[in-house]
């Protein structure tokens, strides 16, 4: 428990009654924890692996509003206000988790004022990321849109070497344009153009990133 932020203010003490309120559970990719709408009854840490949290249409297209990883939280809002889940969440690989009930996540942000500061921190954080989100799809035209997303993965967990990032993304080809507001054939057509300049390289595991190309002004 020591390892997750959320918890870095606190004694050890205070981890120990944590850890008899907590629960260790582990979820399959593909599995959806909860849906928009629904009640919200659940908090939820990562331990390991990635979700994405969605909003869709009665067509069923989804926006994807985040990817969260190991580390992250969520599942606070419905929690904190007690109206309904404000997205759908699905996990994207096989991961585990760390939930708490919504009664005990409460009484702790009630008990723990520096773990109350840091929720109040990651909710600032998002507010912005949407704003900049917003900003990008009413003022970026499509192919900035990808670019700049995938430098939020690179920034996220790229693993440098010389000019090079490697971006590890648990998204597919149609999640990741639902991310960045563009169809999947606008991405692929940027993807396609960025690899033609030698910028990107499509990997099995997501996509190298050639810094040098960046820089020289070649995007
Ligand atoms: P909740 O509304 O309970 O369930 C969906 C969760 O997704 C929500 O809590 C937040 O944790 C998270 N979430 C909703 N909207 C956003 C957003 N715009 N950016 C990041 N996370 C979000």
């Amino acid at each position: 428990l020591h390892q997750v932020p959320l918890f870095k203010h606190l004694s050890d003490d205070q981890l120990t009654r944590l850890s008899e309120i907590c629960s260790r559970k582990g979820f399959k990719a593909g599995t959806v924890l909860f849906r928009e709408k629904e009640p919200g009854d659940v908090f939820y840490i990562i331990v390991s692996g990635s979700v994405k949290v969605f909003t869709s249409n009665s067509g069923g297209e989804e926006k994807i509003l985040s990817v969260f990883q190991a580390g992250d939280n969520f599942g606070e809002l419905s929690l904190i206000d007690g109206k309904p889940r404000s997205a759908s969440a699905q996990v994207l690989e096989d991961s585990m988790f760390l939930t708490l009930r919504g009664s005990d996540f409460i009484q702790l942000l009630r008990a723990l004022p520096d773990m109350s500061l840091t929720i109040m921190q990651e909710l600032c954080r998002r507010i912005r990321e949407t704003n900049d989100h917003v900003y990008d799809l009413t003022f970026v035209d499509a192919r900035t849109r990808v670019l700049k997303n995938l430098i939020i993965f690179a920034n996220r967990n790229g693993i440098r070497s010389g000019n090079t990032i490697q971006i590890r993304i648990a998204l597919n080809y149609d999640e990741l344009a639902r991310m960045a507001g563009v169809t999947k054939s606008v991405l692929m057509e940027v993807v396609r153009d960025l690899e033609r300049i030698h910028i990107l390289n499509a990997t099995p595991q997501g996509f190298s990133l050639d810094l040098s190309k960046l820089r020289s002004g070649g995007a």
